[in-house]
């Protein structure tokens, strides 16, 4: 094994665990999820998910990667042998098939932002993108062939994400993430700046402000807003444990986390007022009420905000170009942070060098991520995503502080961890919301979505009951939404059965207590 990678400056580290948790996820997934489930009203469930859940657990998470300072099997597996270890795998695959479509998001990103230059997408701009861009197959679950207008953006996300990768965690990532986020946040508040003063963004603002406080009885408001927060952050999905392994010994856990945790929503806020502004704006133009023109994820992003464009009253491709040139940067940031799980998992098990480990891994990722660029992409993606995150992310959050807090009851050794080495120290607030308050949520909400997915309970905007997510076939639900999920479990547990190398044994380079 290769000496473990360092990041070069605390500064380093804190811009790397920000870029990886601001991503898409809070561009264009936040707004309108925070619209959905009652507008200002959301903060509540939100900021409760974030210092009960999203906080806590990022701060476990720094603290297991500084103590055990491995890839996440490798660390999970100092803490408590394999019967441990399978969690780290898990987390593993999780991203391995998040980064197979989160690329493509990217290159999508990327297509629109040269699109922008010169509003190439006309008037009717879904479609345009149903049709001219992805030549959407008509039914879900048909292939299609590749759509070389996604396959070649997508080269260029690989080939962008390889070099930084290959490059390594001081060198590749650390950099990349110093140029990016900088960059990134000068282009975002350009953005924001510009939407406000539309007219008629206030309107926008009062939708997204306006609380809706009967909203705050429905449990499916808490839900989203702990699934949210979840993605948002990058926690449970192998990441942060990955990232904080490369810390120095002498480092600030808590401090670090709360940094991390406040940088995101803080830009996840700045989104939903960019965006909500130019809603509101589209909204006063069309003579329509703001939730008529509000829609979902990819609709949200490539589809109205094309519209949006359109309207501008001036330099209206330059406000595009750097919209979407948002999204390239905060998801490429995204991007290596998820990749990175498995390289480092990769290299640790086997003993392989980087450049193998990079290879093996984020290549057989851009092979697969090939599926989303065809015909049929978008169907295959929006399944991945839904069951990915439910039952692979969320699933993981819960059964990570139930191991950690009950199990092998480690929160105690990982509280003084922390203390010893932190500005601020963690008391037995941290410890009831990681071993009550959370997994009694998170159970909950596992138990809801269960019931909702098994029993095909799905609705539409309406309160209609449409059966399975966004009303797909079962055939199709069962293949690129089940076997999603239950691929990363299986593939975890034959990876825990393989055999370690000896030096990753033979290392004490880890605080054993
Ligand atoms: N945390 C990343 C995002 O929000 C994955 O997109």
């Amino acid at each position: 094994m290769e000496q473990r990678s360092q990041w070069g400056t605390r500064a380093g580290f804190i811009l790397a665990a920000v870029g990886s948790a601001v991503g898409l996820g809070n561009i264009w997934r936040f707004p309108y999820v925070a619209y959905e489930n009652g507008g200002g009203a959301f903060f509540i469930p939100y900021l409760f998910a974030l210092l009960t859940a999203g906080i806590p657990i990022l701060i476990m998470e720094f603290t297991i990667g500084h103590k055990y300072r491995g890839s996440a099997p490798l660390s999970f597996f100092r803490m408590k042998g394999k019967g441990a270890e399978w969690l780290g795998w898990w987390g593993i695959f999780v991203s391995f098939v998040i980064s197979t479509y989160y690329a493509v998001i990217i290159a999508w990103a990327m297509k629109y932002t040269i699109y922008s230059l010169t509003t190439a997408w006309g008037d009717d701009t879904g479609g345009f993108l149903f049709g001219s861009v992805l030549n959407l197959a008509d039914n879900p679950g048909e292939v299609g062939g590749l759509v070389p207008g996604v396959l070649i953006p997508l080269i260029l996300v690989w080939a962008i994400a390889f070099i930084i990768l290959l490059a390594g965690v001081k060198r590749g990532i650390e950099l990349a993430n110093r140029i990016f986020i900088p960059t990134l946040v000068v282009v975002f508040l350009l953005v924001v700046i510009r939407a406000i003063t539309l007219d008629g963004a206030a309107l926008g603002l009062e939708a997204f402000f306006k609380p809706d406080l009967s909203k705050l009885a429905n449990s499916q408001v808490w839900v989203a807003a702990y699934g949210h927060i979840f993605f948002s952050l990058s926690i449970a999905f192998a990441i942060m444990i990955t990232y904080s392994s490369y810390l120095p010994k002498k480092s600030d856990i808590t401090n670090n986390a709360f940094i991390t945790g406040f940088a995101n929503s803080g830009f996840e806020l700045l989104a939903g007022i960019g965006v909500f502004a130019a809603l509101g704006f589209m909204a006063t133009q069309a003579g329509e009420p703001v939730s008529e023109v509000a829609s979902a994820g990819v609709g949200l992003a490539f589809v109205v905000f094309p519209k949006i464009i359109n309207e501008m009253p001036g330099m209206n491709g330059l406000f595009g170009a750097l919209f979407f040139l948002s999204l390239v940067l905060a998801g490429l940031t995204s991007l290596i942070s998820i990749c990175e799980t498995y390289i480092a998992g990769l290299s640790d098990k086997f003993n392989i060098s980087r450049t193998k480990s990079v290879i093996f891994g984020a290549g057989l990722a851009a092979i697969v991520s090939l599926l989303f660029a065809t015909r049929g992409g978008l169907y295959f993606l929006d399944a991945a995503d839904y069951f990915i995150n439910q039952f692979g992310v969320a699933a993981i959050g819960l059964v990570e502080v139930i191991l950690i807090a009950w199990v092998f009851r480690k929160l105690g050794v990982f509280q003084n961890h922390a203390n010893e080495i932190s500005d601020i120290r963690v008391g037995m607030w941290w410890k009831i919301c990681l071993s009550v308050i959370t997994p009694i949520v998170l159970g909950y909400m596992m138990f809801d979505l269960l019931r909702i997915n098994i029993m095909k309970l799905h609705t539409d905007a309406d309160g209609n009951v449409i059966g399975n997510y966004e009303g797909y076939p079962d055939a199709f639900i069962m293949s690129s939404g089940w076997m999603v999920a239950l691929f990363a479990i299986v593939m975890a547990i034959i990876f825990t059965a393989l055999k370690w190398n000896r030096k990753a044994m033979d290392s004490t380079d880890f605080d054993n207590r």
